[in-house]
């Protein structure tokens, strides 16, 4: 469904009126187009003085053609005023060596002069070290305090701009490429105010264009919406794709399967059958697995029947636990591989006639957070993806009222697509983010809603 809003705002009188009457006023957000192949398109600042700066550092010539320091001779690089300088599209700064409170103000002062410099859509990444893993406690306290000033930062930046927080853990230095390429470019376009954490791993991507050569992967609920656009994002990163979907679904989705080069699997997860089922259908092993199918069966508790909440539980939750346990029991999903489940916002805060699926969303969340240290000794990963308000069928559906304020209370004023959903999932499934397990990434464009 097309946001007629965006267009409105961004015209010569919707603008004016927008601005007059302090309506929200979402720009056009900038994606990442087939063919590219450098993550920024612009300026790139690289700030701050500890150790992460000098990893980032050397990775700048393969991030963007234009890269600038905060200090004359730095790594190298011109030194960027916001006089003389020109306007930017991604920042880097490394915090990690703020170890007291005093220390702190270096935050305010090398971004403020930023801020009045920005190109749209600039993609913002603080660095710092893992609270948890300091001893001291006032170094700990300064490292926590940057979750505040992102998740702020993200808030004011506007231009459709994003801002994450990635803690990077001793020794997983070297694991900065692969986040980096995905937070300073259009493809984190929907994600702003996230905390990533990075630990050392030793997966490699040899290219950067096909990261996910030689993988195979499995999608569910790949006919429509942010299924089809996981299939068609892995696919295009170099990966073999199964896409699986119900019976119904089968015309559309061996007609993208066609399209992608990939297999089709027609099978309702929610039977007693699926777990057996899917195993004999994957005889060749796979190296992902992106739970996506999910269904809603709106309703407030007072009035929700047993059937819609055991619709919903049996879908969106019960067939990723026993559909991934029966792919690790047979050894289906390979040593290596990576487990995706598509949570929700809703499964994080809650939502008004949703108590079926926000029980199954968080149910997801305490999964990835339960399995994560069993699988690691596997090398698998298993992550969550927490989309916002995603333009597709499942808000097509939504009371109009309803919609227009899931579109609106985030701070890019405007839902995201099904792409967005599908270039973190891209992102995650990596070899380069074995560094990335046990975590939930959020994808809703900064919302209002929950953390
Ligand atoms: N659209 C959003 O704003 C949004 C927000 C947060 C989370 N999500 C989650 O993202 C996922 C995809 O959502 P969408 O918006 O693309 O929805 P969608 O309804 O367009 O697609 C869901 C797909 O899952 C398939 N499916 C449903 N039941 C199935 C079953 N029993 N077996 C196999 N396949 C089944 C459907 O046929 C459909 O193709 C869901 O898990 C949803 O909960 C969506």
């Amino acid at each position: 469904m097309s946001d007629r809003y965006i267009e409105f705002a961004n015209s010569s009188v919707g603008h004016r009126l927008v601005s007059a009457l302090g309506l929200p006023a979402p720009v056009h957000l900038e994606r990442w187009m087939a063919g590219r192949t450098r993550p920024v398109d612009g300026a790139l600042l690289i700030g701050g003085e500890g150790p992460l700066a000098k990893a980032a550092a050397g990775l700048l010539n393969r991030l963007t053609d234009s890269s600038y320091a905060d200090q004359e001779g730095r790594f190298e690089r011109p030194r960027w005023t916001a006089e003389h300088g020109p306007k930017l599209k991604a920042i880097v700064f490394d915090a990690s060596d703020l170890v007291n409170t005093d220390q702190l103000i270096r935050l305010r002062d090398f971004f403020q002069p930023t801020l009045k410099a920005l190109a749209p859509c600039p993609r913002v990444v603080v660095l710092g070290r893992p609270p948890e893993t300091l001893a001291d406690p006032f170094t700990a306290s300064a490292q926590r305090s940057l979750e505040g000033f992102t998740r702020s930062l993200g808030r004011e930046i506007r231009h459709g701009g994003g801002v994450q927080l990635l803690y990077v853990g001793e020794g997983a230095e070297d694991r900065l490429e692969g986040a980096l390429r995905f937070f300073l470019s259009p493809k984190s376009v929907y994600i702003s105010g996230q905390v990533v954490r990075l630990a050392s791993n030793d997966g490699q991507v040899d290219d950067w264009t096909r990261p996910l050569a030689g993988r195979r992967a499995l999608v569910t609920g790949a006919s429509r919406g942010i299924g089809a656009a996981i299939a068609e994002t892995l696919a295009r990163d170099g990966a073999e794709v199964i896409l699986l979907d119900v019976p119904q679904a089968r015309e559309s989705l061996d007609a993208l399967a066609a399209r992608l080069g990939g297999r089709s699997l027609c099978l309702d997860i929610s039977t007693d059958e699926a777990p057996q089922d899917l195993v004999t259908a994957l005889p060749e092993g796979i190296d992902i697995v992106v739970h996506n199918a999910g269904i809603t069966r709106d309703k407030t508790l007072a009035k929700m029947s047993e059937a819609q909440w055991n619709a919903v539980i049996d879908v969106n939750l019960k067939a990723p636990q026993v559909l991934t346990q029966a792919l690790l029991e047979h050894g289906t999903l390979r040593d290596g591989g990576r487990v995706v489940v598509v949570s929700s916002t809703s499964g994080i805060a809650g939502n008004f006639g949703q108590t079926n699926y926000a029980v199954s969303k968080a149910g997801l969340i305490g999964l990835v957070q339960a399995w994560e240290l069993e699988l690691a000794k596997r090398a698998i990963t298993i992550n969550a993806v927490a989309p916002g308000f995603i333009e597709s069928h499942m808000t097509a559906a939504m009371p109009f009222t309803v919609r227009e304020a899931g579109r609106r209370m985030n701070a890019m004023g405007q839902g995201g697509l099904p792409q967005d959903v599908a270039e973190a999932i891209a992102w995650l499934v990596q070899p380069t983010s074995g560094a990335v397990t046990g975590q939930v990434l959020r994808v809703c464009g900064q919302s209002l809603i929950g953390a």
